[in-house]
């Protein structure tokens, strides 16, 4: 059952997180359906601009629609993830999203706010949310000093004016996390103290945490096992998933895990199997692999669990 991303928010709110997963493809929606019911979880499933024009937009709105007929208990939104002005009115108008993100957080706090507030008219007018990003990602790392790490930091103050003045209905903050699998050299941790500045300035606000990969450091050994050639990464620390959640964050974006998943299947499959061009068999595995991961995730956002109570509440 497709359902609003606000609806989520609601019932997740200082207690866990929502699961954001990309797809790009039908095995990983299998894969994500079959992981976030086998966890009775509720998630999100993200849409990227590059995975609306990997194969067509069209594609994969009908990948999700079959997969809700194929798991009838699951519960999710549909999400543009990191859209730009244009692509949001695209998904806006196709009637199929719950939400949609607006990312201009490379752009002057003024002009963000001014694309930000024409997405949220045109979104709002038509029952759809917006998440919004303020503040920039990056390998913010624990030997930078404190002044130079946080210039890329969300400013709690500025956050609290961005959403009174953009109407937006979440937002993504930048306090530590980072995208893609090369985030960090050494140990990192989440600013904790500056998510927790955002949360006193916007209580009951859902944030949300993007580059929340964790990038398994026995994922990376068996890829380069594999013949990969992926050089040594520090993710996000999967305890400090719950800790965020706790303190606001509704939602977690995870991307980069998953592909991992999939390149240490496909990379060992291949490996052991040279004589093979047959994909469907790799494919098989790599959803079931998926479905474990996903579900493992679940659990540790907190959501695993949260299904059946969460249906209730739809309903009443
Ligand atoms: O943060 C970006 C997501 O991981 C999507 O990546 O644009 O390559 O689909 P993509
Ligand atoms: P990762 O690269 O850490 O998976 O982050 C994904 C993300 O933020 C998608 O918006
Ligand atoms: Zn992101």
């Amino acid at each position: 059952m497709i359902v609003t991303t606000a609806q989520l928010f609601k019932h997740a709110y200082g207690k866990y997180a929502v699961g954001a997963f990309n797809i790009n493809n039908a095995e990983q929606a299998m894969g994500l359906f079959q992981g976030a019911v086998d966890a009775k979880s509720p998630f999100i499933i993200q849409i990227s601009k590059g995975a609306r024009k990997y194969t067509d937009k069209r594609m994969l709105e009908a990948v999700i629609r079959a997969a809700g007929d194929i798991y009838p208990d699951a519960i999710y939104a549909v999400h543009l993830d990191h859209g730009d002005e244009e692509t949001c009115y695209d998904c806006i108008d196709s009637g199929f999203f719950s939400s949609v993100m607006i990312d201009a957080s490379h752009e002057t706090f003024e002009e963000n706010v001014a694309i930000t507030k024409r997405v949220v008219d045109r979104a709002h007018a038509k029952g759809i949310s917006v998440e919004a990003e303020l503040g920039m990602l990056g390998g913010v790392e624990e030997d930078i000093v404190v002044e130079e790490g946080n210039a890329c930091l969300t400013d709690p103050a500025e956050a609290e004016e961005f959403v009174k003045q953009t109407g937006c209905d979440s937002l993504a903050c930048a306090f530590g996390s980072s995208h893609g699998a090369f985030k960090f050299k050494g140990r990192q941790s989440l600013h904790f103290d500056v998510l927790e500045k955002i949360r006193d300035r916007l209580p009951d606000y859902p944030l949300v945490m993007h580059g929340s990969s964790s990038v398994p450091q026995d994922e990376v050994a068996r890829i380069n096992a594999a013949g990969g050639e992926i050089a040594g990464s520090m993710g996000v620390d999967v305890n400090e998933y719950l800790p965020a959640a706790q303190r606001g964050v509704t939602k977690v974006n995870i991307d980069t895990d998953g592909r991992l998943v999939w390149t240490r299947v496909h990379r060992e499959f291949f490996q052991k199997n040279p004589e093979q061009f047959d994909f469907r068999p790799p494919g098989k595995i790599f959803i079931a692999e998926y479905a474990k991961f996903i579900a493992s995730r679940c659990e540790l956002l907190g959501a695993a669990g949260t299904l059946d109570d969460l249906r209730g509440s739809l309903k009443a």
